[in-house]
C-alpha cells in the first residue's frame, strides 16, 4: 500500500511512532508542562477557525511558494528547532536537513541537537536556520557564533522563551536524562522498540556534540538540566542589542506572544517575529499562540513566523489568514520520523502539501496572500 493510503494525515504518523520508538523518547517529544492545558488549547483554537469555501470560481492553480526574508520557497512552512531529534529517530538532524534542501524549505537547527552546525550546515543547500540557546560566557557566545556563521548558516533564531527550566511533569516521569541513563526501565523500553534500538546502537548514542564542545560531559542530567541549560542565560535588551551587532545575517526572535514587546524588538533591528508558546511546554497558562497571532499583526509590519500545534495544511492556511508569513512545525517532523524514519520528512512534506492545494482550491484562492479574505467569522 502507498504511503499516500496508509498515513494520509499526520494523525496516522504519530500513532505509528508511538509504536515504533521507546515510552521516554515519545514522553519527550510528546509532552508539554502542567496539565497540557496549553498544549491542548493551541489545538483547539486552531481548529476552531471558520474559512469560507467559494463557488463558481473556475479552473484555479493554487500556488505554494512563499518568499520570506528575501528568498523564496517552494512551500510556506518548515522545520522548527527540536533539541535532540536524533533521539527521537537516529541520525534525525541529517534526514530533516536532506529533506529541506530536496524540498526547498527552511530547517531550524536547534543548539541542542545531536549534531554540530558543520555537519548540518553543508547539507541545508542555504535553507539552514540556526536556534540559538543564549550563552552566557561572552567568549562561548562569540565562538558559537563565529562557528555558526562559518557552517554556512545565514539566519539566526533566539529563543526567548526559556527563562529558567521547565518543569514538564510527564516527560521526567517518563525517566528521561541526557544523555539517555541505561536504567532497568529504560533496557526494558528499547528491548520493546527493535527497530529504534538497532538504529540507535548503528549511528550511537544521541548526545548534544555542539553544547558539549564547550563544557566538560555532564552526564545522567534531567533533561532540562543538561549541559546546553547550564550554559545559557536569560537575555535581556541588552544581551539582545549585542547579539544584533554581532551577528551580520538575519536575526530572528522566537517565542513572542506579547504584542506589547514588538515595539522594543523592531527598535533593536529583528528582522521577524516568531510568535509561539513553545508547543505548550514552558507555561501552561500561556495564551493559545493562534490567538494572539492577530494583536502582533496589528503591532508590527516585520514579518511573522507562527508555530504550535499545527498538524495540517488547512493549520498552515489558518495562520496564513491570520496574519503569519511563514508557518513552523515541531512534533509533526518527529512523528514522521519515528513512524518512517529517513522517509518521513519527505512524506510529511508531501501530505501537508496536497492539504494545503486541496483547501486552496476549496477556498478558491491562487495565492496565499489571499487567505486572509476567507476567514469567516
Ligand atoms: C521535543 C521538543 C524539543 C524542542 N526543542 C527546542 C529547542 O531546542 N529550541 C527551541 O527554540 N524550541 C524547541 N522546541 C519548540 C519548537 O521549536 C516549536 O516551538 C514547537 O515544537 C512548535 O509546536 P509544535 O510541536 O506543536 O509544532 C522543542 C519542541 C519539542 C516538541
Amino acid at each position: 500500500m502507498s504511503l499516500d493510503y496508509k498515513y494520509p494525515a499526520l494523525k496516522y504518523l504519530k500513532h505509528a511512532a508511538k509504536r515504533r520508538i521507546p515510552h521516554f523518547v515519545w514522553e519527550y517529544l510528546d509532552s508539554a508542562t502542567g496539565d497540557e492545558v496549553t498544549q491542548a488549547n493551541n489545538r483547539a483554537s486552531l481548529q476552531s477557525i471558520k474559512m469560507m469555501p467559494t463557488i463558481l470560481r473556475g479552473e484555479i492553480s493554487p500556488q505554494t511558494n512563499q518568499t520570506f526574508l528575501g528568498k523564496t520557497y517552494d512551500l510556506p512552512f518548515g522545520v522548527a528547532p527540536v533539541g535532540m531529534s536524533g533521539l527521537i529517530w537516529a541520525d534525525a538532524e541529517r534526514h530533516l536537513a536532506r529533506n529541506a534542501a530536496k524540498t526547498n524549505i527552511p530547517y531550524t537547527l536547534s543548539t541542542v541537537a545531536c549534531q554540530t552546525p558543520e555537519t548540518i550546515g553543508p547539507l541545508t543547500n542555504g535553507n539552514g536556520w540556526f536556534q540559538l540557546y543564549p550563552p552566557k560566557d561572552l567568549e562561548i557566545r562569540k565562538d558559537m557564533i563565529g562557528r555558526i556563521e562559518g557552517a554556512g548558516f545565514e539566519t539566526l533564531v533566539l529563543t526567548l522563551d526559556l527563562p529558567a527550566a521547565s518543569r514538564r511533569e510527564r516527560q521526567n516521569r517518563g525517566g528521561i536524562t541526557q544523555p539517555p541513563v541505561m536504567t532497568a526501565r529504560i533496557l526494558r523500553q528499547i528491548a520493546l522498540r527493535p527497530r529504534w534500538a538497532l538504529e540507535t546502537a548503528f549511528f550511537g548514542r544521541p548526545e548534544m556534540p555542539f553544547v558539549a564542545s564547550y563544557g566538560e560531559n555532564l552526564r545522567g542530567l534531567p533533561t532540562t538540566e543538561h549541559i546546553g541549560y547550564l550554559l545559557r542565560t536569560s537575555p535581556d535588551l541588552e544581551y539582545l542589542s549585542w547579539l544584533r551587532d554581532h551577528w551580520k545575517g538575519h536575526l530572528i526572535v522566537k517565542g513572542v506572544l506579547d504584542s506589547t514587546d514588538v515595539a522594543r524588538l523592531e527598535h533593536i533591528g529583528a528582522d521577524a517575529i516568531w510568535v509561539s508558546n513553545h508547543a505548550g511546554r514552558q507555561f501552561d497558562a500561556a495564551p493559545a499562540s493562534i490567538d494572539v497571532l492577530p494583536n502582533i499583526r496589528q503591532a508590527t509590519k516585520l514579518p511573522i513566523i507562527f508555530d504550535s500545534g499545527v498538524e495540517s495544511g488547512l493549520d498552515i492556511l489558518r495562520a496564513i489568514a491570520l496574519g503569519a508569513d511563514f508557518v513552523m512545525l515541531g512534533r509533526a517532523w518527529h512523528y514522521a520520523l519515528g513512524a518512517l524514519g529517513p522517509k518521513g520528512p519527505t512524506h510529511l512534506s508531501h501530505i501537508l502539501k496536497q492539504d494545503l492545494l486541496a483547501n486552496m482550491a476549496q477556498l478558491g484562492i491562487e495565492r496565499l496572500s489571499e487567505c486572509s479574505k476567507k476567514i469567516w467569522s
